[in-house]
């Protein structure tokens, strides 16, 4: 039985191309049952960009209702809130002194945010070192991540073959990383990839007006209505593709190729898609949504599951270096 894990970032709302480019995946493999899988919220991570504490919750409830809407089932997974576990901060601490200077300041992530960003802290210096405690300190065997990740994972591993090496002791098991090297490319609505930061999301969660208008708002050409029109180049094509059958799919691609069928009609048709595709999931968001009690004590349960083994491999650890 491999122990799976994984981080999610607690960014907030999750659009349709978290949802079908990491939620939906992600739960697929939790219900394996050869797995045993361990996902959390990485709340503590969001201090290097976040300070603000009503952003901070806000943000980790509607990840974790997003997850829980789209059908995670936390008997089958271990779902917790990483800062519910803090002796993660703490091993952080004993993983850096471990952990070559140089090592850190090649990462490219950090060369990244460093140059984008104002607010450049010791925090997101040493991100690699508490993300890789997120994973030694549950003795995790696999790690799925995206391409981004790769490296962050690679370093993971480095350190903890070095605090073996250095310690001579098996304190850390070494994890293996699965990256996943095609993740799902979904445009947004003005054709570049969906994301947050270019606004041209669609959130499914929204009620339903407001959705439309999301919908609505896909950017496309202006051939007329009567003409016909290349299914392949069009965004609200490709949105439509992600959720349809088959056979609705052609039967789009003939509407398109006929004429007298204009982008509305399309677009009309994938909200109604995706008004069907996401009914259960948007009827539990709003559910828990309403209910921050209950997400409180799920987010509880999961990291009371967790904690054991977070203390024995702190505990490992700090044996192995006198504490
Ligand atoms: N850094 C990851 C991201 O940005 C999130 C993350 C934090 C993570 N800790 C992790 C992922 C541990 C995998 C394992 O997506």
């Amino acid at each position: 039985m491999a122990r799976i894990l994984t981080g999610i970032q607690s960014s907030g709302r999750q659009h349709l191309g978290n949802i079908l480019g990491a939620i939906r995946p992600a739960i697929e493999l939790s219900r394996d049952p050869k797995n045993e899988a361990y996902l959390f919220i990485a709340d503590m991570h969001s201090l290097t960009t976040i300070k603000d504490a009503a952003t901070r919750k806000e943000n980790v409830l509607a990840t974790a209702t997003a997850w829980l809407a789209c059908g995670l089932d936390t008997n089958k997974v271990v779902f917790y809130r990483q800062s519910d576990i803090p002796q993660v901060a703490e091993m952080t601490w004993y993983l850096s002194c471990f952990t070559p200077f140089p090592m850190l300041a090649n990462a490219h992530s950090f060369k990244d945010k460093s140059e984008n960003l104002a607010d450049v802290n010791a925090g997101l210096f040493i991100y690699p070192v508490l993300m890789a405690c997120d994973i030694l300190m549950y003795d995790a065997n696999v790690v799925p991540v995206g391409k981004d990740q790769k490296q962050h994972l690679e370093m993971a591993r480095d350190m903890a073959r070095s605090v073996n090496h250095q310690l001579k002791e098996e304190v850390f098991v070494i994890p293996e990383s699965e990256i996943s090297e095609e993740v799902m490319i979904i445009p947004g609505t003005d054709g570049r990839k969906m994301s947050k930061s270019y606004g041209n999301v669609i959130d499914i969660f929204l009620p339903e007006k407001k959705l439309r208008k999301q919908v609505m708002g896909i950017v496309t050409d202006s051939t007329p209505m009567e003409e016909p029109k290349d299914a392949d180049t069009c965004n609200a094509f490709a949105l439509y593709s992600l959720l349809a059958s088959e056979a609705q799919i052609a039967e789009m691609r003939k509407n398109y190729l006929g004429g007298n069928y204009g982008y509305g009609h399309a677009k009309q048709a994938l909200f109604e898609l995706i008004m069907e595709e996401f009914k259960e999931e948007r009827a539990r968001f709003d559910a828990l949504m309403e209910d921050h009690a209950k997400i409180e004590s799920l987010l509880l349960e999961g990291a009371n599951k967790a904690r054991p083994i977070a203390n024995g491999v702190l505990g490992r650890f700090k044996a192995a270096i006198g504490f």
